[in-house]
């Protein structure tokens, strides 16, 4: 156990927050959305007033607000006008690094302009929440009367970062995870887009996502909101979500920042992690969501080296704002604010606003001003806080008279006030049966069983290939697992307008072919199944695998799940199947990896379907590969392991409840499938495996530097990294433009060599020399190309500086490492087929 190293006056704060013990937040959204009774005022509430305040330390703190990072424009290489609402195109290669500096200055003009019209309390009212279930949204800032001239209207802040949450007739997006499994930017970028426009539409200025915590334990129970296991990968998902998100209008929140990986203990564990590793792993997703010119970060429940996520000094202040240039606000996690004095370790907007949910106190609120006012926190600070989030307001254009007023009430659903119903869904259920297909993977398909052809008769087995007995959104925060899991549990869900079983999709399409078509959805009556299978030309069995956030806690598992087996008996369910018919085809519905050894290699298992959450279509995406409307593109965005024991690193339990849980990041840069590699493991199927019902050739592979990227405005940083040495440390240093810009091609040739169109997805690894001390291989480029039969593209991946370089801890720069770096391109991580060696 690690002890506490606080400050005095952050264990006052903690003992106090320790007697008003709150529920979780989403607990109590639960409850209040189900009782009719609950009400909300018209029109936001003014600030609360708070009745406890702290003994103020003495020694004053002082503020210098940073620089904005930037190059003199133009760079070539670099799109230099981008702005939330003109990102970079849409490329499987891209080749132009956004500068948001611009924008962002243009923002902070006008945001300081209009703080400087505010009051001391004003200014603090714009970091400090309105308290739990005080307003509309899950997070609300207070608006500053009179809204008109002077003032602003305030912020709604809602979750989820697969739709809005808590509202209706919006879509079911598919969760973080597919979105990864598709490898796809365009769809990436549409489904952030998408999802903008439908939070706009609802009133929302922040869309409390996207989640990007790298799934280091397949066992995390948040895993399936965020991206997998590997940081490139949650990098590239990350930006591509957010330049979507922030072009459909919607403030986007990176989230969580930094280290929160399991529900249990959540707010008492202390991840503890070297320098390098949070560089190199944990941090990579958020550095591109600050390049992506992201408008908000939210800080998270844990610790980070026994220092609150929320007040830590090191990753707000010195990697976030300084090192990465973050120019937006840090936003706390619900009740993840632990001091007034975190607003001097970064924090600058505290949510929902009160110490405990209900308290009608707060850290920030009057004990801000009272700091404040007594020279402690610098006004200046203050000030920079204030023109952080008004600044986002500004750069997301939501000053604009035409930007929507709230029209939900997220604690009531019969509040019909507030509740507008208004229809923000368009046609984004197209995108969402097509992201459902993408991010399919097909894992084993023996003799071309599928996509399906002349099958006269088949059969759906189990509970997952039908619909919920409750209706899609019986369960609160979708906290049970009953029917097609297509969203795991918690705060990262939304309300499905409608769920499309495989019962039902399959059922419609079979027809079209005179198929016979049988279910059998009792997923424990094995004597049942067997007879339903029998004499089938095939029978489909259904698993699933859920997981959530720990204030929901389903069939024992508290938010992680309890082992990574099949749920409702789906093991024995699967090889039910499989010994009475030899045509079985198993579908999972899966929040991660699941240990499927027992029946994988079944000889009668002649295929497997690895579906993912895939939102609201899920039936209909599942159509669309078994009958090959889409030919399967997906790959796994994490390693399925042989054993649970393979993985690199276990959830963390014991303790007890006042202590803090301690947990060391032992694998340190060794995560997932650079465990495998490193310790020589053979996993079942490996990082970025999939199957297409088509097979593709690689070949005339080359590579060249780009030359001109940006040599004439950083030449001398160009040199220095190019003769080995650290890039020296400032304000952006790590996303610097230079640094980001391409610096080598490589080029390939990719034939389709099978009978089907379809999509293949290059991945480059990057190997470096052994004296770097990097895992055997790292992911560092894909592409993704659609071929005909027999047709051959020449593909490129664009490789820049920052993907050939290792952090230096002594220098806190990135170092290209001495030595030979080569590289690797290939269909997985373990199916290289080209390779060479980057010029020195
Ligand atoms: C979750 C956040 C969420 C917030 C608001 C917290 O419990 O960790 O991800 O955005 O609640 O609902």
């Amino acid at each position: 156990m690690a002890t506490l190293r606080l400050l005095p006056f952050v264990l006052t704060a903690l003992l106090v927050a320790a007697q008003n013990e709150a529920p979780s937040s989403s607990v109590a959204a639960s409850v209040s959305i189900t009782a009719a009774a609950s009400s909300t005022s018209s029109a936001l509430p003014p600030p609360p007033t708070e009745s406890t305040y702290y003994v103020i330390p003495v020694s004053p703190v002082p503020f210098t607000p940073l620089p904005s990072p930037s190059d003199p424009a133009p760079i070539p290489g670099v799109f230099p006008s981008a702005a939330p609402n003109n990102p970079p195109p849409i490329s499987s290669d891209p080749t132009v690094v956004p500068d948001f500096a611009p924008a962002w200055a243009a923002a902070y003009q006008k945001a300081q302009a209009k703080i400087a019209g505010f009051t001391l309390e004003e200014k603090v009212n714009v970091t400090t929440g309105v308290g739990w279930q005080n307003g509309l949204c899950v997070g609300n800032i207070p608006p500053v009367y009179p809204i008109e001239g002077r003032g602003w209207p305030g912020l709604c802040l809602e979750d989820s970062p697969l739709g809005v949450r808590y509202a209706d007739f919006v879509t079911a997006f598919p969760a973080g995870i597919n979105s990864a499994a598709t490898w796809n930017r365009a769809l990436l970028r549409t489904r952030g887009l998408y999802m903008g426009q439908e939070f706009v539409g609802k009133g929302v200025h922040v869309q409390l996502g996207p989640m990007m915590n790298i799934g280091k334990n397949a066992q995390g129970g948040r895993n399936w909101e965020g991206f997998g296991a590997d940081p490139f990968l949650s990098g590239e998902a990350a930006y591509e979500t957010i330049l979507g998100m922030q072009q459909g209008g919607v403030q986007a929140c990176a989230k969580h920042y930094i280290n929160k990986w399991q529900e249990f203990d959540r707010t008492m564990e202390s991840s503890n992690v070297d320098d390098r590793t949070e560089h190199e792993i944990y941090g990579h997703p958020f550095l591109r969501s600050v390049m992506a010119g992201v408008a908000s970060v939210m800080c998270s429940y844990n610790l980070i080296n026994d220092t609150y996520a929320c007040e830590n000094d090191r990753t707000l202040n010195q990697i976030l704002k300084y090192e990465y240039g973050f120019q937006g606000y840090i936003q706390s996690d619900w009740s993840a604010t632990h001091s007034t004095m975190g607003a001097t370790a970064g924090l600058d907007m505290t949510m929902p606003g009160d110490i405990a949910f209900g308290s009608n106190t707060s850290y920030f609120g009057y004990n801000l001003t009272q700091f404040v006012e007594n020279g402690t926190i610098a006004e200046s600070r203050l000030d920079d806080m204030a023109t952080r989030i008004v600044a986002a307001w500004y750069l997301l254009g939501q000053d604009a008279p035409t930007f929507p007023n709230v029209s939900f009430n997220a604690f009531n659903a019969l509040d019909e006030v507030h509740n507008l119903h208004i229809d923000v869904m368009a046609d984004h259920a197209t995108v969402v049966r097509e992201i459902g297909a993408a991010s399919t993977i097909l894992l084993k398909n023996v003799n071309n069983t599928l996509p399906i052809k002349g099958v006269r008769s088949l059969t759906m087995v189990g509970s997952d290939a039908g619909p919920d007995l409750l209706g899609p959104n019986g369960y609160t925060d979708r906290g049970g697992d009953d029917g097609v899991l297509a969203m795991g549990w918690g705060s990262g869900t939304d309300q499905y307008p409608w769920l499309i079983s495989p019962l039902e999709a399959i059922q419609a399409r079979a027809r079209l072919d005179h198929t016979l078509v049988s279910w059998f959805l009792d997923d424990f009556d094995y004597a049942g199944v067997a007879s339903n299978v029998q004499g089938q030309q095939m029978a489909i069995v259904f698993v699933n695998s859920d997981s959530g956030e720990q204030y929901i806690t389903v069939d024992g598992n508290e938010g992680d799940r309890k082992n990574l087996t099949a749920w409702h008996g789906g093991d024995e369910l699967i090889l039910t199947v499989a010994a009475n018919n030899n045509n079985t085809v198993v579908v999972t519905h899966s929040v991660g990896p699941l240990i499927i050894e027992p029946w994988v290699d079944h000889p009668n298992i002649t295929a497997i379907l690895w579906a993912g959450i895939p939102g609201q279509e899920a039936g209909n995406s599942l159509v669309d590969i078994l009958y090959g409307a889409w030919n399967p593109s997906g790959r796994l965005p994490y390693t399925i392991a042989k054993n649970a024991s393979d993985y690199p690193s276990q959830l963390v339990l014991g303790g007890t409840a006042e202590d803090i849980l301690s947990i060391n990041y032992t694998q340190g840069l060794f995560v997932d499938y650079r465990w495998f590699d490193a310790q020589n493991i053979t996993p079942r199927y490996e990082f970025g495996y999939g199957l297409s019902y088509s097979t593709f050739e690689y070949s005339n592979v080359e590579v060249s530097t780009v030359t001109n990227a940006d040599d004439q405005y950083d030449a001398e940083l160009i040199a220095n990294w190019e003769a080995g040495l650290p890039n020296p440390l400032t304000v952006g240093s790590s996303t610097a433009l230079w640094l980001h810009a391409p610096a080598y091609q490589v080029a390939f040739d990719v034939k389709n060599t099978g009978a089907y169109y379809g999509g293949e997805i290059p991945q480059l690894y990057v190997h470096f020399p052994a004296s770097a001390g990097e895992p055997p291989q790292v992911l560092k480029g894909f592409t993704n190309l659609n071929l005909n039969p027999g047709e051959t593209q020449r593909a490129t991946i664009t490789v820049n500086r920052h993907s050939l370089s290792i952090w230096d801890v002594a220098a806190q720069g990135w170092v290209k490492p001495n030595g030979t770096i080569t590289f690797t391109v290939g269909a997985s991580s373990r199916d290289p087929r080209l390779n060479g060696t980057f010029p020195a």
